[in-house]
């Protein structure tokens, strides 16, 4: 017998009907916001995410040389996919793009609650616009996904900030040495207040600093109040921009009656290298779990992958995640299976049973029979196992009047119905699952 590989899961027809469910509920919120689904593949060239993933991601990839001498790796994220392919076929496109995808990821990481070493992660992206519409679009697409699966704003907190904005506080301060400080602030929720001093100190931040980069990342509040305090600390052109901006995203979130889930946080600063803007992340409020999403503002990748300048703005969400946060407030669907309709058979009635499925199936109903020769009472039991909603008992006896039975497996009623009439119009007498 062989064992699953660490951080992977199996999922059993009951559990992947659920799964199935959660999935649908959030592709249809998506394409509610105007985004198509794409895909690509699970492999690509190790150098795609060389470029500008981060070394955290480099670190975990599940990387090898193919037959052909190439580096190629397993994806351990879709946005270089996305970039690469937009970059390819930008020319055959109207922008701005939406697209969205629901791919299989791979990170070599220590296993743990909501971290896997396979995992689905839905994308969504916007590409072609620097209007901070998008951003706003994006954001809202989180929460109303959300909220279409049964959460509130008690259950999750959007935390936004900006990039560029802790850049201009830290080049006030004569901190010049900003990605490693940023490496150090993205860490800072996993350590101690003391640990994290300690690291800045050892990137030679001096004591007056590190308590006002403290002080600063503390300063989370209410996020149109917090821009407003903001514009009044920080002037000067390339800031105003930025304030400007994310002033837009928040008088737009509160307009769309999101006012309620965000939160402005100086401390999100993402970990991958390629944002450039605006970023945001979603947690649990009570914080049990990490981040179930994940996002923000890249303007630059399609230029660093020989393309021209393409600026977006998305986001990944994770299943593992948001399947422990679902079962937490009890919201995650019931795991079982269900099929419209078990034809059990009573003697050798194998020619009718053969016109039944074919005009059934072409019907669109879910249907199945017994191939098993078992009696009457083990194919109900069976046909209950498989979330039957109806039986039809298709017995000789019946069959010499023309008839079958059929019998509703919630309430036990049963009726006698005419075997051509069925054949004919089944959906007179039987209503679909799904
Ligand atoms: P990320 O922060 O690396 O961003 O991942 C986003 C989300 O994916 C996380 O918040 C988490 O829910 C889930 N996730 C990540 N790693 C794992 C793991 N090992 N096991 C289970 N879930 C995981 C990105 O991947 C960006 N590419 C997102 C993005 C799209 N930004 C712009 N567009």
């Amino acid at each position: 017998m062989f064992e699953r590989l660490r951080g992977t899961r199996d999922f059993l027809p009951n559990e992947m009907a659920a799964r199935k469910k959660v999935f649908s509920s959030i592709k249809k919120s998506v394409e509610e916001f105007g985004f198509f689904e794409t895909d690509t593949p699970g492999i690509e060239l190790f150098e795609l995410y060389s470029i500008k993933s981060g070394e955290e991601i480099i670190d975990e990839l599940y990387a090898f040389e193919d037959k052909g001498g190439r580096m190629i790796s397993l994806r351990p994220e879709l946005t270089p996919s996305v970039v690469r392919v937009l970059v390819s076929r930008a020319k055959e496109l109207s922008f701005p793009v939406k697209w969205y995808s629901i791919p299989r990821l791979w990170r070599y990481e220590r296993p743990q609650s909501g971290r896997l070493r396979e995992f689905y992660q839905l994308n969504i992206d916007i590409f072609g616009s620097e209007d901070p519409r998008a951003d706003t679009e994006v954001i809202s697409c989180a929460i109303k996904l959300l909220c279409d699966l049964g959460f509130d704003e008690s259950d999750i907190e959007v935390r936004i900030s900006d990039r560029r904005m802790l850049q201009e506080f830290l080049l006030n301060l004569g901190i010049t040495n900003y990605q490693d400080v940023l490496k150090k602030i993205d860490k800072r929720e996993k350590i101690s207040e003391r640990d994290f001093k300690e690291m800045l100190a050892g990137i030679s931040l001096d004591h007056t600093q590190i308590n006002e980069i403290e002080e600063f990342l503390n300063s989370k509040g209410d996020f149109l109040k917090s821009i407003e305090g903001l514009s009044c600390a920080y002037q000067g052109e390339g800031i105003s921009k930025v304030i400007f901006s994310l002033r837009k995203i928040a008088q737009s979130l509160n307009d769309r009656g999101y006012e309620k889930f965000i939160t402005f946080d100086p401390s999100i600063v993402r970990g991958l290298d390629y944002y450039t803007g605006m970023v945001f992340e979603v947690h649990d409020r009570k914080r049990e779990f990490r981040a179930l999403f994940g996002g923000g503002r890249y303007d630059n990748l399609a230029e660093l992958f020989g393309g021209e300048h393409i600026p977006a703005v998305g986001f990944g969400m994770g299943d593992a995640v948001l399947e422990l946060m679902m079962r937490r407030k009890n919201i995650w669907p019931e795991e079982k299976v269900e099929i419209d309709l078990f034809i059990a058979t009573i003697g050798d009635v194998e020619k009718e049973v053969s016109k039944l499925l074919t005009s059934l199936r072409n019907n669109n109903f879910k249907v199945d029979c017994d191939i098993m020769g078992r009696n009457l009472s083990n194919q109900i039991k069976f046909a209950n196992k498989l979330g039957a909603k109806s039986l039809l008992i298709v017995g000789e006896r019946d069959l010499n009047e023309g008839n079958v039975t059929l019998r509703d497996l919630e309430s036990g009623k049963e009726s006698k119905i005419s075997l051509n009439g069925i054949i004919s119009e089944p959906s007179k007498y039987l209503t679909k699952v799904l």
